[in-house]
């Protein structure tokens, strides 16, 4: 009999993220029924969406997330030993699936070196990049772009993409080591939000043309601040909230009714699963971005899954440059 362990939750999460909120068991996995796989953890993900999407279970559920497993036995003809899988496993070890949801990576764009990659900027996050700048902010080449949490996961990926379009951008990020890392990747302007006296002066200064396009991943002061600098016609990608996750109540923003209006600007929230069906697509021309060098992706990784929990509190700590992923 396989034995798995997974993280569980003790108590809902109040305010930051506590190792006491969860709790690491262990689980006795069946033998395989036909059709099934046992697939093992080989990359895990943490991610900012851990932290809301959580409070819709209760105690004793499994910590969701998805992983890059290894298929161990197989008793399902779609699915050999030795392939690797992308699923919705949850943090856990070792998973027993029926395969539905799986998907297969091709081992020619998810060389050894490029795994974790499905879980990054190949994965989810690069998706979420690639169609909610693109689709959302239409961008024109020598348009300004404004990105927040500009060295993460999804940040650092949406400012490279709009630098390929032939935009000016502007990132925020919260320390000087991130500032130095997201100028190296081209960012025109970059600067530390943490350390600036005027996040409006700065903006002002470093969009003199005004701002055309936000992809916001933080909200609250951050948008409040941003949407009255929008240019008229201007677009605004809302992927993220990360400053509120950690909020029992969201924070009381200004009344911007008046700026939308008379800047007649197009706002838009997106889920990326909106674009499941074409994120092949934009895993291949991504792909060919990073084999020709136009994109560059870092990531930061904790070792073994006993850590996986400092590596998600560290989400809310500015700990992490580019993705975040376990190695199990
Ligand atoms: N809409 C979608 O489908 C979708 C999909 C994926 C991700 N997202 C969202 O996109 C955003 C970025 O996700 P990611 O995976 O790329 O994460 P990430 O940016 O790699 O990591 C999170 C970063 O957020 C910043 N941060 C943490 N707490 C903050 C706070 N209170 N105020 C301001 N910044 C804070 C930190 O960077 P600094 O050191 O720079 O502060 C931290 O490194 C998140 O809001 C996430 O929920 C949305």
């Amino acid at each position: 009999m396989t034995t798995a362990r997974k993280y569980v939750l003790e108590s809902q999460f109040q305010g930051e993220p506590k190792r006491s909120d969860v709790k690491i068991v262990e689980e006795k996995l069946p033998p395989l029924n036909d059709g099934e796989i046992l697939a093992e953890a080989v990359w895990l993900s943490v991610d900012p969406y851990m932290r809301p999407y959580m409070r819709r279970f209760k105690a004793g559920d499994t910590m969701i997330g998805t992983q890059v497993a290894k298929v161990i036995e197989s008793k399902n003809e779609k699915f050999a030993v030795g392939d690797y899988v992308v699923g919705a496993f949850g943090w856990r070890t070792k998973t027993i699936s029926n395969g539905e949801k799986l998907s297969k990576l091709d081992r020619s764009m998810y060389t050894d070196k490029k795994l974790s990659s499905a879980l990054g900027v190949l994965g989810m996050p690069g998706a979420t990049a690639y169609f909610g700048f693109l689709e959302l902010c239409t961008p024109k080449a020598g348009e300004t772009l404004v990105v927040s949490t500009a060295a993460g996961a999804v940040g650092s990926i949406v400012g490279q993409i709009a630098k390929i379009k032939g935009c000016r951008v502007v990132g925020f990020a919260g320390s000087d080591e991130k500032v130095g890392y997201i100028k190296g990747l081209g960012f025109d302007e970059a600067y530390n939000y943490k350390t600036i006296t005027s996040l409006k002066e700065t903006l002002q200064k470093a969009c003199p043309k005004g701002i055309d396009m936000f992809f916001d991943n933080v909200g609250g002061d951050f948008y409040d601040t941003v949407l009255p600098l929008m240019n008229e016609f201007g677009r605004v990608s809302i992927c993220g909230c990360i400053s509120q996750y950690n909020l029992e109540k969201p924070e009381q923003g200004a009344r911007l009714s008046g700026t939308i209006l008379f800047k007649q600007l197009k706002i838009e929230g997106f889920i990326v699963h909106r674009w499941l069906a074409r994120w092949p697509e934009a895993f291949k021309e991504m792909n060919g971005w990073i084999e020709k060098d136009q994109l560059k992706y870092n990531e930061t990784v904790t070792e073994g899954f006993d850590n996986m929990f400092d590596a998600f509190a560290g989400l809310f700590t500015g700990k992490n440059l580019g993705k975040a992923v376990v190695k199990a």
